[in-house]
C-alpha cells in the first residue's frame, strides 16, 4: 500500500529566525513529554532490563528472549526497548544469523541502570521518581510566588526527615540512593584528594546515612577510625562496618569529637543560618591545630569561576546537573540550596573558619576543606 502524507515539512522559513523558532518548538516537545524519559527509566529498572541483558552477555538478546527472561509482554516491552535505544541506553545489533531476530545489548549508559555494582545508579532514579518525591513538585510555584509552606511539607504535612523517621520504606529509598551516590563519589574523593586525609586519625561523618561512605573511606585510608553520626532511626538500622562506630544524635545539638568532621550532601539540605549552626558544631568537634572540616557538596560556578575551567573539566560539565539539583533542594527541603563559592565563603566565615579550599573532583560535588 502506498504511504501518503509522509513528506517532510518544508514551509518553515529558511532564515535564522525561522530556524530558531523551529528549534524552540522541537526543544519544547522534549520538555512537554520529558517526564516520559524518567518514567521509562523507572520502568526499565523495575523490570530489571539491564540485569537481564548483562546476564546474557555481549552477544545480544532478542526481544522474545528478553520477554521470557522478564516474564512480560513482548509488544509493550518492544516499545520500551525502542525508546531506550532512542535515548542511547541500549544498542541494536545486527540480526541473529539463525532466525533473523534483532539482538539488543546494553550501551554504557544502559549499564548505569543496574541496581547493584559500583557504577549502577538505579537507586537514585527510584528515589527521585517515587510518588513521595514527585508530589512536592506540584507545590513549587506556591513556594516561589508566596513563600508558602515548603513544597515537601505542603505535599506531606511534615519535612522530609520527619517523614522518613516514620516511613520505613521511604527512609530505605533515601539510604539506598545515598549509598549508591557514595559508591560513585567516594572513589572520586579517594583519587582526587588523597592528601586531604594525610595525618587524619579519626573522622566523624556528620549525617553519614547508613555508613556506606565512611566504610569506603576507612577501607581506602585504613589508619582512620570512623564515627558514623546520623539521626537515631537511621543508625539503628545501619549495617555493622569494620572500623566504623555508629552514633545516633542531632547535629544541631552536638557532633562527636574527631580529627576531621566530614559531611557529604548534608549542608545543601539546609539554609544559611542552619548551615552555620551545623558548621559551628563541626568546628567544636575538631582540634584547633590539625582539625579540618571536609565538605562534599556542589559548588555552582559563577561567571568568574567558568573562565578558570578547562573545557574538558568533568565537574564543570555537570553545571546543568548542579542547577537541577538546586531545583530538587527547593522541592524537597525546607530552605536548602546549592551554593556558589561566595555563598560557601559566607557560611564558613560566619561559622568561624578562617580559610578554605575548593577541590573539584570527578563528580557533581566538589571537596571543600575548611580550617579555623
Ligand atoms: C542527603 S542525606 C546524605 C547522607 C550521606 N551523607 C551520603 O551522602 O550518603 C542527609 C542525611 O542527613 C541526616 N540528617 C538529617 N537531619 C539530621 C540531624 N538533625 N542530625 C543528624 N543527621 C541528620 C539524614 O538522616 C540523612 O542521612
Amino acid at each position: 500500500m502506498e504511504e501518503i502524507g509522509n513528506r517532510r515539512e518544508t514551509t518553515v522559513s529558511k532564515n535564522d529566525c525561522g530556524d530558531e523558532e523551529q528549534r524552540a518548538e522541537i526543544d519544547m516537545w522534549r520538555y512537554i513529554f520529558g517526564f516520559s524519559e524518567m518514567a521509562a527509566l523507572k520502568c526499565a529498572i523495575e523490570l530489571g532490563i539491564a540485569e537481564a541483558m548483562e546476564a546474557h552477555g555481549q552477544a545480544g538478546i532478542s526481544l522474545s528472549e528478553l520477554a521470557t527472561a522478564l516474564n512480560c509482554s513482548s509488544s509493550y516491552l518492544y516499545r520500551i526497548i525502542r525508546f531506550l535505544i532512542h535515548l542511547k541506553f541500549l544498542k541494536e545489533k545486527c540480526s541473529d544469523a539463525t532466525n533473523g531476530a534483532k539482538l539488543y545489548t546494553l550501551a554504557p549508559l544502559g549499564r548505569l541502570l543496574m541496581k547493584q555494582g559500583e557504577r549502577g545508579m538505579a537507586a537514585l532514579v527510584l528515589l527521585e521518581t517515587s510518588p513521595v518525591m514527585l508530589a512536592p513538585w506540584q507545590a513549587l510555584s506556591g513556594r516561589v510566588r508566596n513563600n508558602d509552606r515548603p513544597a515537601f511539607e505542603a505535599a506531606h504535612g511534615e519535612d522530609v526527615w520527619d517523614f522518613a523517621a516514620t516511613n520505613h520504606n521511604h527512609s530505605k529509598l533515601i539510604n539506598e540512593a545515598m549509598a549508591c551516590d557514595a559508591r560513585i563519589v567516594v572513589p572520586a574523593i579517594v583519587n582526587g584528594c588523597t592528601d586531604v586525609f594525610d595525618g587524619v586519625e579519626s573522622v566523624v561523618d556528620v549525617g553519614g546515612g547508613d555508613g556506606t561512605t565512611l566504610g569506603m573511606l576507612v577501607k581506602a585510608f585504613p589508619w582512620i577510625k570512623g564515627i558514623n553520626f546520623d539521626l537515631p532511626h537511621v543508625v539503628s538500622v545501619a549495617p555493622e562496618r569494620n572500623s566504623v562506630e555508629h552514633i545516633g544524635g542531632d547535629m544541631f545539638k552536638g557532633v562527636p569529637q574527631a580529627d576531621a568532621a566530614f559531611s557529604m550532601w548534608v549542608l545543601h539540605d539546609w539554609c544559611d543560618e542552619e548551615c552555620i549552626e551545623i558548621l559551628k558544631k563541626c568546628r567544636e568537634a575538631i582540634p584547633k591545630d590539625k582539625g579540618k572540616v571536609i565538605i562534599v557538596d556542589a559548588v555552582i560556578e559563577e561567571a568568574d569561576d567558568e573562565q578558570e575551567k578547562e573545557p574538558g573539566d568533568y565537574n564543570y560539565k555537570l553545571k546543568g546537573a548542579k542547577l537541577m539539583l538546586d531545583m530538587v533542594m527547593m522541592a524537597h527541603t525546607n530552605r536548602g540550596k546549592e551554593r556558589t563559592r561566595e555563598e560557601w565563603r559566607y557560611v564558613l566565615d560566619k561559622a568561624g573558619f578562617s580559610r578554605f579550599v575548593v577541590r573539584p573532583i570527578r563528580a557533581v560535588q566538589s571537596v571543600i576543606v575548611a580550617y579555623y
